[in-house]
């Protein structure tokens, strides 16, 4: 078994790496997640053993029994995070410390075997380091997938007594279609993500796979994203499929769902927190209803909104649908608030402003 201390990585020889040609091509537009590296990394674990076998193998399909444990009761659990190019080739991530605890928690949640977070961080930093040469310069990034699923072949239900954990990593552009312009919502009044005592503030695949439907509907309507309410009242806005929510008021102030259990704890929603009150900007983690947002954007009050996550980064959003019609949040575009928001964290995570919360972590 290996210890905190211990955590060495076998690397197996890629046989074939993708060529410096092909990955510029790749490179010149990667979209998101279309697109893998030469690389993954991989660690097991067993009752007996604990985490072992942690290796950097060259990217593969796993080889799974039909009653492997995670195919039939879905117990996975996935972190997203990126590593981008910095000044003289350094390599950046952003809080990944943050990623570790949440993985570990959302491991709790789902009664899983915790990854350590020295084991977290080393195998992100591995694959980081093989696959160096697929981090995009400019705006792009490599975005990193760690998840871990329940690989005991057992068709009981249980806690599985075998996992996987795995990282694997895609250079990614901008996540929405129209890159940094003003996205539109769409307010599900049918369908709810999480209920209080359930899964919502794990980041488990269910609950991804339990938001597909809403988030068809938000496109049949035109939307980019669905944005979820609460399940009890279904009232309060909670967040949207793959990111958090914010609000910005006509005094200044920010607003932003609180972390009731029921959404996910994003740490892109906690930096942009700690990076707006320390530009003096007031922030309020409160319950927002629906029918708030619609009285503060017909009384001018609400002056912008923006969706923020690793993949989405700081999304302006212009226009929300719902069963009702639809409303134009300000003038329909990014506005200056948001745009701040967005150079500040943009400008942290690439190293190119001051870092005055010391969340840069050099990988290498
Ligand atoms: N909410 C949901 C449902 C998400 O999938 C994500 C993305 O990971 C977020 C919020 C934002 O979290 P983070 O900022 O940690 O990426
Ligand atoms: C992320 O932002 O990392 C997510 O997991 C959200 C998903 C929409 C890609």
């Amino acid at each position: 078994m290996m210890t905190n201390t211990q955590w060495a990585f076998t690397q197996e020889v890629h046989p074939n790496p993708t060529s410096i040609d092909a990955i510029a091509a790749h490179l010149e537009n990667p979209g998101f997640g279309r697109i893998f590296t030469d690389h993954m990394v991989t660690a097991r674990w067993t009752e007996e053993r604990g985490w072992h076998d942690a290796k950097v193998e060259f990217r593969k399909p796993f080889q799974l029994d039909p009653a492997c444990a995670v195919l039939h009761y879905a117990q996975e659990i996935f972190e997203g995070m990126k590593a981008y190019r910095g000044a003289g080739d350094s390599v950046l991530l952003f809080r990944p410390t943050e990623n570790a605890r949440r993985f570990q928690r959302s491991a709790e949640r789902m009664a899983m075997a915790p990854v350590p977070e020295a084991l977290f961080i080393k195998a992100v930093e591995a694959l980081v380091s093989a696959d160096k040469r697929w981090i995009p310069d400019g705006d792009g990034s490599l975005y990193l997938r760690p998840f871990m699923f329940a690989s005991e072949t057992f068709l009981g239900v249980r806690p599985s007594k075998e996992y996987i954990f795995c990282v694997i990593a895609c250079p990614v552009g901008p996540y929405f279609k129209n890159g940094n312009s003003a996205v539109t919502v769409w307010v599900s009044d049918e369908y709810t993500r999480a209920a209080p005592g359930g899964t919502g503030a794990a980041k488990c695949g269910g609950n991804y796979a339990a938001s597909l439907l809403a988030q068809a509907q938000a496109a049949e309507h035109g939307c980019d994203q669905v944005v979820f309410l609460d399940a009890v009242e279904h009232r309060w806005v909670e967040e949207l499929g793959g990111m958090n929510i914010f609000f910005s008021m006509a005094d200044g102030t920010l607003v932003t769902p609180p972390l009731n259990g029921n959404i996910l704890p994003g740490i892109t929603r906690a930096s942009v927190i700690d990076l707006a009150r320390n530009e003096g900007i007031t922030v309020e983690e409160r319950p927002y209803s629906f029918d708030q947002w619609c009285a503060d954007v017909a009384s001018g009050h609400l002056r912008e909104v923006f969706a923020c996550g690793t993949a989405a980064v700081i999304a302006g959003v212009g226009r929300i649908r719902h069963v009702g019609g639809e409303l134009v949040i300000g003038d329909g575009t990014v506005g200056p608030v948001t745009e701040r928001i967005r150079d500040l964290l943009t400008g942290i995570q690439r190293g190119r402003i001051d870092d005055p919360l010391s969340w840069v972590h050099h990988a290498g």
